[in-house]
C-alpha cells in the first residue's frame, strides 16, 4: 500500500486553485476551477448575490467580491454552510425546521444518565488522546457485535469530537498536497473543505437522480496515479442510499487493484429501512485499508454531544492520532463514558431505533406525497429528498429560500452538495429526526403551499 513518501512524488501544484475539480457523470468528464466551484457554497441572494451570515442574521456580499479578507486561499469561497442560513431562516420566521439533521428529541435515558453518574463520579478532565478505555473497547465489541470484525481497541480505534473531526484529521493525515480523493456527489459538505484544508482536490463522481445510481466504470475512470482514497458515504446524507453489497464490492476491488485507501462514513449505520448495511472493511481485503468513521451523536441521538470515531489498523490509526493530537488531543470524558453504555446496549435499543424512524419515515414521506412532490423514498438515514417541480419549482435554492417565509417550515437545498449543481436543483432534503407532532405540523403547514 502507498505511503506518504509514495505519495509525495505524485504531488502536483503547491497551490489546490492551480489543480481542478473533477466531475464524471452521465458519461461526460466535466473539469470545472476548483476555485468558482467552491464560491457556489454559498446561498446566492435573490439579487444575485451570495449571503453569508454573521450573528445568526443573513447578510448578503457581492458574488464577485466573495473574496473573504483574512481568509487563506484554499478556503476562499466556503463561506457560511447552507445549514447556517437556513436555521437563520427558520428562527426568523418561526419555522418548524426539517433542515438541519439534530433531532429534536434526546436520546435514552439510560445513557443520559450514565453521563450524570460520570460527572458526579468526577470523569471531568483530560481522558487518554484517543478515547476512554471503556469507549474504546465498546466500540470493538460493537464492530465485532455487528460486523465480525476485530480491532484492537488501545491501538486501532481513537475517539474525536464527532465525525466531523475524525473526517478532517483522516484527510489531514492521509493526504499530502495535490493527492486526490474520489468521492460520491451529493457529498456531506464538510468532506470538500477538509480536502481543501489538506491540500488534497476531489474527483466526483455523480450519483444520478431518481435512483442514485452510476456506471461502474465511470467510478473507475475517476482512478488515477494521484487518487489516494475512495470516501464514500453508506447509508448516504442526502440521497437516503445504501449502497449495496454488489457496489461495495466492486470499490472494494477498485482499492485492491488501484492500492488505494477507502474513507467509509457510516454514520448511519444503523439507520437501514431496506437492504443491509454492508461495513466496507467487512468486504475481503478491505480491512488493512478502509478507514471506518462513526458517530455516537447519530446512533445515540446525542449530536451535541461531539462523539465520533474511527477504526483503521494500527499504522494508519497512528497516522490518524498524529493529526488528532494536535486538533482537539481529546473530547467530552463523561460523555464518553456514557457513549460507552450506549454501544453496550441490547438488541432492543438498536431494533427499536430503527423502527421509530422508520414509522417517521413513512410519516414524512406520505405527507410530502400528499402536498404533492416526487417523494424519493430512502433506503436509509433520516434525510428525504423530493423533487419539486410536480409542484411547479425549478430551483432548490429559491425554494428553501422562500418557504420559511411562505408557509413556515425550512428545508435544505441539496444542490450546495454538488460540484455539478444542476443535478440536484430539481431536489430538497427533508430531515425526519423529529417527533411525529412536529412532522404531522411540517405537512399540515406544507399542504398551504399551493395557496
Ligand atoms: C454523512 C455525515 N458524516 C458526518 C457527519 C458528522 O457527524 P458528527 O455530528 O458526529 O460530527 C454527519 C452529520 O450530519 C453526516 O451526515
Amino acid at each position: 500500500m502507498r505511503s506518504h513518501a509514495d505519495t509525495s512524488s505524485q504531488e502536483g501544484s503547491s497551490d489546490p486553485h492551480r489543480g481542478h475539480a473533477v466531475c464524471l457523470g452521465r458519461g461526460d468528464q466535466m473539469e470545472h476551477d476548483r476555485h468558482a466551484l467552491s464560491v457556489g457554497y454559498l446561498l446566492p441572494a435573490k439579487d444575485g448575490r451570495r449571503t453569508g451570515s454573521a450573528g445568526g442574521v443573513p447578510h448578503s456580499r457581492p458574488m464577485s467580491t466573495a473574496r473573504s479578507p483574512h481568509l487563506v486561499s484554499r478556503l476562499q469561497g466556503f463561506g457560511t454552510t447552507v445549514f447556517a442560513e437556513v436555521t437563520a431562516l427558520a428562527r426568523q420566521y418561526d419555522a418548524v425546521n426539517l433542515g438541519q439533521g439534530a433531532p429534536d428529541f434526546d436520546g435514552p435515558d439510560f445513557i443520559k444518565e450514565a453521563a450524570i453518574e460520570a460527572i458526579r463520579r468526577g470523569d471531568n478532565q483530560y481522558c487518554r488522546m484517543f478515547g476512554e478505555p471503556t469507549l474504546n473497547s465498546a466500540i470493538a465489541e460493537h464492530q465485532r457485535r455487528f460486523y465480525d470484525l476485530d480491532y484492537d481497541p488501545d491501538r486501532e480505534i481513537t475517539v474525536y469530537a464527532g465525525a466531523t473531526e475524525a473526517i478532517f484529521a483522516t484527510l489531514a493525515a492521509l493526504c499530502e498536497t495535490g493527492d486526490e480523493v474520489v468521492m460520491f456527489e451529493p457529498f456531506y459538505d464538510s468532506y470538500r473543505a477538509c480536502l481543501a484544508m489538506a491540500g488534497a482536490r476531489e474527483r466526483v463522481v455523480t450519483l444520478e437522480a431518481p435512483s442514485f445510481s452510476y456506471e461502474p466504470e465511470t467510478l473507475e475512470r475517476a482512478i488515477n496515479p494521484r487518487t489516494r482514497a475512495i470516501l464514500l458515504n453508506t447509508p448516504h446524507n442526502p440521497t437516503g442510499k445504501v449502497f449495496t453489497r454488489a457496489e461495495l464490492e466492486h470499490i472494494a476491488m477498485l482499492c485492491c487493484k488501484h492500492d488505494i485507501l477507502a474513507i467509509s462514513d457510516e454514520v448511519y449505520e444503523h439507520l437501514v429501512f431496506e437492504g443491509e448495511h454492508v461495513c466496507l472493511a467487512s468486504l475481503p481485503g478491505m480491512r488493512d485499508r478502509t478507514i471506518v468513521i462513526s458517530s455516537a451523536g447519530k446512533t445515540f441521538s446525542f449530536t451535541g454531544w461531539k462523539i465520533g470515531h474511527t477504526c483503521a489498523p494500527e499504522p494508519i490509526t497512528r497516522a490518524l492520532r498524529t493529526a488528532h493530537q494536535f486538533v482537539t488531543y481529546c473530547n467530552g470524558t463523561p460523555f464518553q463514558h456514557a457513549i460507552a453504555a450506549g454501544y453496550r446496549a441490547d438488541d432492543a435499543y438498536y431494533e427499536t431505533f430503527l423502527e421509530e424512524y422508520r414509522e417517521r419515515r413513512d410519516r414524512l414521506c406520505r405527507g410530502l406525497a400528499r402536498v404533492g412532490f416526487g417523494v424519493l423514498e430512502p433506503a436509509g438515514t433520516y434525510f428525504v429528498l423530493t423533487d419539486i417541480r410536480p409542484l411547479g419549482y425549478q430551483d432548490d435554492v429559491e425554494f428553501c429560500r422562500m418557504l420559511p417565509e411562505k408557509v413556515g417550515v425550512a428545508a435544505i437545498p441539496p444542490s450546495s452538495f454538488y460540484v455539478n449543481k444542476e443535478a440536484g436543483r430539481h431536489l430538497v432534503r427533508w430531515a425526519f429526526c423529529k417527533t411525529l407532532p412536529m412532522i404531522d405540523e411540517a405537512i399540515r403547514r406544507l399542504e398551504g403551499l399551493g395557496s
